[in-house]
């Protein structure tokens, strides 16, 4: 029977630089002879893409409330899985995935103060077990992320999301939270300090892949 395929996901808040080592993990995978499926949250399907949409478009006159946020992106998540990130994983593919749960604990539950084990119940509800074999968290101090943020944003034109628009203390919320299901999960969940040259990130991505994923292989 063909193997299942490994399930990836990459983490971090804003300005971390998840995109463009997104790219650079796919070559990585790739150039091993891998079927890499990249993908991302919420969205990954044109439904869920919808949904995003729904999440990100800022909308002053009606804010989105905490937990229609939170159900929303556990339907997003709940499409994705049945239509994408199963049936690869099934074939034998490797799904390499920018966000997933980890990030509903850091944003809905850190960020938004929503209980965790609600977020839990959510979770068991629509994954039935399934998580990540490998989580690799980008993390780097608010404020340098921020300038990131900042400078991407100046260069492409492009207006902040809903998200983007939220202040320092709930970024800082996000990370403490990132931080923490790190250290509860340390076998799944490796932290990589993107506080560095893209190539010195990049580096330390390899040494952890390489450490991590090689027996999978
Ligand atoms: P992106 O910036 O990585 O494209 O993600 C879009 C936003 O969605 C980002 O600001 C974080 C947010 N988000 C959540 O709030 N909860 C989630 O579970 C996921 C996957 C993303």
């Amino acid at each position: 029977m063909q193997q299942r395929g490994r399930f990836i996901t990459l983490e971090g808040g804003e300005g971390v630089g998840k995109s463009t080592n997104l790219a650079w993990l796919a070559q990585w995978l790739t150039a091993r002879g891998i079927e890499v499926v990249r993908t991302r949250e919420p969205g990954g399907t044109p439904r869920a893409e919808a949904m995003r949409e729904l999440l990100l478009a800022p909308q002053a006159d009606e804010p989105l409330d905490a937990d229609a946020e939170l159900l929303l992106v556990f339907a997003a998540r709940a499409q994705h899985l049945a239509q994408c990130i199963r049936p690869a994983l099934q074939r034998g593919a490797w799904v390499l995935c920018d966000r997933f749960t980890d990030a509903t604990f850091a944003y809905q539950g850190g960020g938004r103060g929503i209980a965790a084990d609600r977020i839990a119940q959510l979770e068991r509800f629509v994954q039935q077990g399934l998580e990540p074999d490998l989580t690799l968290l980008l993390d780097m101090p608010v404020e340098a992320a921020q300038r990131r943020l900042q400078g991407r944003l100046a260069a492409s034109g492009q207006a902040r999301d809903r998200f983007e628009q939220e202040h320092a203390a709930f970024f800082e919320a996000v990370r403490r939270a990132y931080l923490a299901r790190a250290s509860a999960a340390p076998r799944r969940v490796a932290v990589i300090d993107a506080d560095a040259p893209l190539e010195t990130v990049q580096a330390r991505l390899a040494a952890c892949l390489e450490e991590r994923t090689g027996a999978w292989r």
